[in-house]
């Protein structure tokens, strides 16, 4: 099925690596001109080329200065308005993963508020009035399972995430007859590099293999596998989103999906 990507200007935040890569990889195989993005120059470069892409952007999101730079390079690039928004950068920026809700800083849910969610308003605030003139735009944030279900740990980045799932439904609820969608997608445990950097520390073993350490970490119930009886892969966020991302979906808008394996336990 052609997905009608071809020549689509696209913007893939946080490509440099892990989820983001592998969104820009896809889309551009689907023939997007896509700018990678991420704060690491190098990195993204190495990405850029490796994929071909049309160029790359760099800047921390979590600031207005960073976003505004981001915006301008990647349209710069591209040659024009962007008409695919990828809003995937973003992880914890405190890293809590063993403080109770009110155990964490008001300065850590105010920095994972800007890196998890206003990092996507952001650039929403410059690209909707460009889709809006062009009567066409694509924009997809990626939050995660934890923003519907939280855990008890990490307070911080779930509820910001649980911020942009709800900001995709206004904007996509405002957003009427005017050609564009705005979508949510929620990853589960994705087999990135920080997991398997995660297990290697965790064992001691610098020669584990990602499927190594997801089965020592499920053995170890450190998770529970999904009932798909396996992690994500960065190629399974891709898909979904590729879809979402076609001038042919138009009519799906202010959705989430969970791309979880069934981790998530919700009728809808
Ligand atoms: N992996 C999972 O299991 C999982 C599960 C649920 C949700 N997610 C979500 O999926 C997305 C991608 O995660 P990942 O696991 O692929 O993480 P990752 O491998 O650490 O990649 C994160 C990307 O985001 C960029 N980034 C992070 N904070 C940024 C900021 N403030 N400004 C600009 N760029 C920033 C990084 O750029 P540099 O490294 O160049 O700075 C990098 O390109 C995140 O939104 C995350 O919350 C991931």
């Amino acid at each position: 099925m052609d997905l009608q990507l071809k020549g689509r200007r696209t913007l893939v935040t946080g490509s440099s690596s892990g989820i983001g890569e592998g969104i820009a990889r896809i889309l551009a195989q689907e023939g997007c001109k896509v700018i990678v993005h991420g704060r690491n120059r190098e990195r993204a470069e190495q990405v850029a080329a490796d994929i071909n892409a049309a160029g790359v952007a760099l800047g921390d999101l979590s600031t207005d200065d960073g976003a505004a730079s981001v915006y301008q390079s990647a349209t710069a690039a591209l040659g024009g308005n962007i008409e695919i928004l990828i809003n995937n950068a973003g992880g914890s920026s405190t890293g809590n993963t063993t403080k109770g809700p009110a155990d964490i800083s008001v300065d850590d849910y105010l920095s994972n508020f800007h890196a998890n969610a206003l990092s996507s308003v952001r650039l929403c605030r410059f690209a909707v009035p460009d889709m809006v003139a062009a009567k066409f735009g694509r924009i997809i944030n990626v939050s995660s399972a934890v923003a519907v279900q939280p855990n008890n740990l990490g307070a911080d980045y779930s509820g910001a995430k649980a911020a942009l799932n709800n900001f995709t439904v206004s904007l996509a609820g405002s957003l009427k007859g005017v050609g564009i969608t705005v979508n949510t997608v929620s990853p589960g445990i994705i087999m990135v590099d920080g997991l398997l950097r995660f297990g290697r520390i965790k064992y001691g073993d610098d020669s584990l293999t990602i499927e190594e350490v997801t089965q020592r970490l499920a053995a170890d119930k450190v998770f529970d596998l999904p009932p798909a009886g396996r992690l994500g892969t960065p190629q399974d966020l891709a898909m979904v989103i590729s879809m979402l991302a076609s001038p042919l979906s138009g009519f799906v808008t202010g959705a989430n999906y969970r791309v979880d394996g069934g981790q998530v336990r919700s009728l809808n």
